[in-house]
């Protein structure tokens, strides 16, 4: 009898196909899921991360907010292309402490992934208000409101709270300081040292360009101009992890 004759006859008694078919896909999925049983964690640790300040948290929250992941993307695949666009490939490291991630699946717009450091803040200012000042045949609606509102900053000490309850490494001392570190970080000539070094890396100016007030704008251009910038790609080495 040939291989085929074999399987004509598992094709023509449905309960043997069924069972066939069954143990096959038990095969493949032990394959699949028995390996992570055995990782103490699927997230490979990378030097630079640190938890959002309270002003990029907030600032994610009007990111969340506004939808702008049913345009915006935050995730470049390891594609050539992609890559040669936006830079370097996007880490599950680099979102472990997002709640909810904003990787999308939709770019009517570009990957925002590592939009941080590659505009000024006066150019994200100008393109939130009208974007078609900047890109004539953008399709991005406007977002003027944000420079008017004034951001919540009262409960900011809660929402990290919130986040360390779910895993992100807020600590006591963070939360404490939560308002305080907001405002110095949007505000001109504020004492930013424990700011600094609570959170490494941390970009502070009047982003709006109104010291008047911590507006919304404020918080979404801070949020906007740290992405994808605390991993140092120069020094990060990929194969290290698989040696
Ligand atoms: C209707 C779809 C749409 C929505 C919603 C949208 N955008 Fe955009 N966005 C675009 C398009 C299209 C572009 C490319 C043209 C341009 O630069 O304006 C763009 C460009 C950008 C850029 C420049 C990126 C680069 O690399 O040049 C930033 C930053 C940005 N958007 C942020 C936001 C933020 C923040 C929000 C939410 C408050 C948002 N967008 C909402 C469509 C959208």
């Amino acid at each position: 009898m040939s291989l085929l004759d074999k399987h004509r006859i598992i094709e023509k008694n449905a309960s043997l196909l069924l069972i066939g078919s069954l143990i096959v896909v038990c095969i493949g999925g032990i394959v699949e899921i028995a390996p992570l049983f055995y990782f103490q964690n699927t997230i490979e640790k990378v030097e630079g991360m640190r938890p959002y300040t309270p002003l990029e948290l907030a600032g994610r929250d009007i990111y969340v907010r506004e939808g702008c992941y049913g345009c915006h993307s935050q995730m470049i695949r390891p594609f050539r292309d992609e890559v040669e666009r936006y830079g370097h490939y996007s880490l599950a490291a680099e979102s472990m402490y997002d709640h909810p991630f904003q990787w999308g699946s939709k770019r009517t717009g570009p990957d925002l992934a590592r939009v941080g450091d590659r505009y000024s803040s006066v150019w994200h200012v100008e393109h939130l208000m009208h974007p078609q000042a900047l890109v004539p045949e953008s399709i991005m609606p406007s977002y003027r409101f944000l420079a008017e509102a004034e951001l919540d900053q009262f409960a900011i000490d809660a929402h990290l709270s919130a986040n360390a309850v779910v895993g992100v490494p807020y600590t006591q001392e963070m939360i404490d300081n939560a308002q305080a570190d907001l405002i110095a970080q949007a505000t001109p000539d504020a004492d930013t040292s424990g700011l600094e070094a609570r959170y490494p890396k941390v970009r502070f100016e009047d982003f709006d360009g109104n010291a008047s007030k911590i507006t919304e704008m404020d918080a979404l251009v801070a949020y906007l101009q740290m992405l994808g910038t605390l991993v140092d790609f120069s020094a990060y080495d990929a194969e290290a992890n698989y040696r």
